[in-house]
C-alpha cells in the first residue's frame, strides 16, 4: 500500500467489476430509449471513473465536464457549492447523466441537479462511484450507484486528499492522523 493509506476499501479488481456493472446498467437503461446521451463528469474527482465508465457504456454518447467547489483542500463539506467551470454544451432536450466520484453530504449533487434541471434537459440521472449514506444531509436519489462505504475519508481512483492520491488504482482509507 501507498504510505498514508491504512486500509483498502475497494480493491482494483472490485473497481473494475463495479465499473462494468454500472456500464451495463446504464447501457440497458438508455438503450431502451432513443436517447441523446450527454455524460457530464464533475471535476476533478470523477476524471478516472468517467474515463473508465464511458468505455463500458455501449451506446453513442457525448461527454462534458463541470467544476464545482465544495471542499477546498479540507475534508469537511460546506453547504456552499459554487460553479468554477461551467459546461461547454447545451443540455436542453437531451438525456443527461451526471457522474460523480463520491456522494457524501449530497450538497454537491443536489445543487448541480437543481441547476441543470433549470436548463430543461429531457431527462436527468445521476451516477456515483462511491456513496457514504451515513453522511447525508440533503436527500438525493442516486440512479446508478457503485459502492457504499462507511464514514471514512477515502482516496484513490480520482479522489484526493489535498490534491494527492488521485492516481491510486484502488480506493483506500487515509490515515486519520494526516487529516
Ligand atoms: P458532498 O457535497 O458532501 O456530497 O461531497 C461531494 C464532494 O466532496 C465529492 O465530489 C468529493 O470531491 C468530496 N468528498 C467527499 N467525501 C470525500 C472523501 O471521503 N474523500 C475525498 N473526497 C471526498
Ligand atoms: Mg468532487
Amino acid at each position: 500500500m501507498e504510505s498514508g493509506i491504512v486500509k483498502i476499501l475497494v480493491t482494483e479488481e472490485e473497481v473494475k467489476n463495479t465499473v462494468k456493472r454500472l456500464g451495463a446498467e446504464i447501457t440497458a437503461f438508455y438503450g431502451q430509449k432513443d436517447a441523446d446521451l450527454l455524460v457530464i463528469g464533475l471535476l476533478r474527482g470523477s476524471f478516472v471513473f468517467m474515463a473508465d465508465l464511458v468505455r463500458e457504456i455501449k451506446l453513442p454518447l457525448m461527454i462534458d465536464f463541470m467544476t464545482l467547489s465544495s471542499y477546498g483542500d479540507g475534508t469537511s463539506s460546506s453547504g456552499d457549492v459554487k460553479v468554477v467551470l461551467d459546461l461547454d454544451t447545451s443540455i436542453e432536450g437531451r438525456d443527461i447523466l451526471i457522474v460523480e466520484d463520491i456522494v457524501d453530504t449530497g450538497n454537491t449533487f443536489s445543487k448541480v441537479i437543481r441547476m441543470l434541471q433549470n436548463r430543461n434537459p429531457r431527462s436527468l440521472k445521476v451516477c456515483t462511484f462511491l456513496n457514504k449514506p451515513v453522511c447525508r444531509v440533503k436527500d438525493v436519489k442516486i440512479d446508478f450507484c457503485g459502492v457504499d462505504i462507511p464514514d471514512k475519508f477515502a482516496v484513490g481512483y480520482g479522489l484526493d486528499y489535498a490534491q494527492r492520491y488521485r492516481n491510486l488504482p484502488y480506493i483506500g482509507v487515509l490515515d486519520e492522523t494526516l487529516l
